[in-house]
């Protein structure tokens, strides 16, 4: 197991475009994934981008909880989602508020805005192309580690700094929680 070194905001490598990846079956890639894997568990985070751990590649891994899963959300894929050059179209304009925390941010929490339904596309490390449609936390996960991929951190998406808290006071960023009505 490699666990890699995280970077945190104030890092430059965390503000650039990453690049896109040539070759997605690149054995540099497999080996690249495998390790943001293990970092990303080890640090008990939900999601991992590649200029995270100082690499310019447009490369994430994810994984959505089971008891993050929000009602009425479909199901989301069970284990481990690594995608290169992931792209994402919004479905609709709906937007939910959620709480957030990047391990580039250790001990913040955020409430963010982010689209409740989104396609994503990307390719796995063995070369497959990937569609899956997304809601709730699933969505809101992917759009935060894509956004890593271009310079973006999700203070950068909080519109109001009183939503930002420690994560042993964040409890109290949630009873301004309102979550978007169910058209
Ligand atoms: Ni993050």
């Amino acid at each position: 197991m490699t666990l890699l070194k995280i970077a945190r905001m104030g890092h430059p490598v965390l503000r650039r475009p990453a690049l896109p990846v040539d070759s997605p079956t690149d054995p540099d890639i497999a080996r690249l994934v495998r390790d943001m894997a293990d970092t990303m568990l080890d640090a008990h985070g939900v999601g991992l981008a590649a200029p995270q751990v100082y690499r310019d590649l447009r490369v994430i891994v994810f994984r959505v909880p089971q008891d993050r899963a929000e009602d009425g959300e479909p199901e989301a894929p069970r284990g481990l989602t690594a995608l290169i050059n992931p792209v994402i179209t919004p479905v609709g304009d709906d937007l939910a508020l959620g709480l957030e925390g990047c391990l580039s941010i250790p001990g913040l929490r955020g409430l963010v805005p982010r689209y409740r339904r989104i396609v994503y596309q990307g390719v796995t490390p063995d070369g497959t192309r990937v569609e899956r449609a997304a809601e709730g936390f699933h969505a809101r996960v992917v759009q935060h580690e894509v956004d890593h991929l271009d310079g973006i951190l999700f203070f950068d998406r909080v519109s109001d700094l009183a939503d930002i808290a420690f994560d042993d006071e964040a409890h109290h960023l949630v009873t301004r929680y309102q979550p978007a009505s169910e058209g």
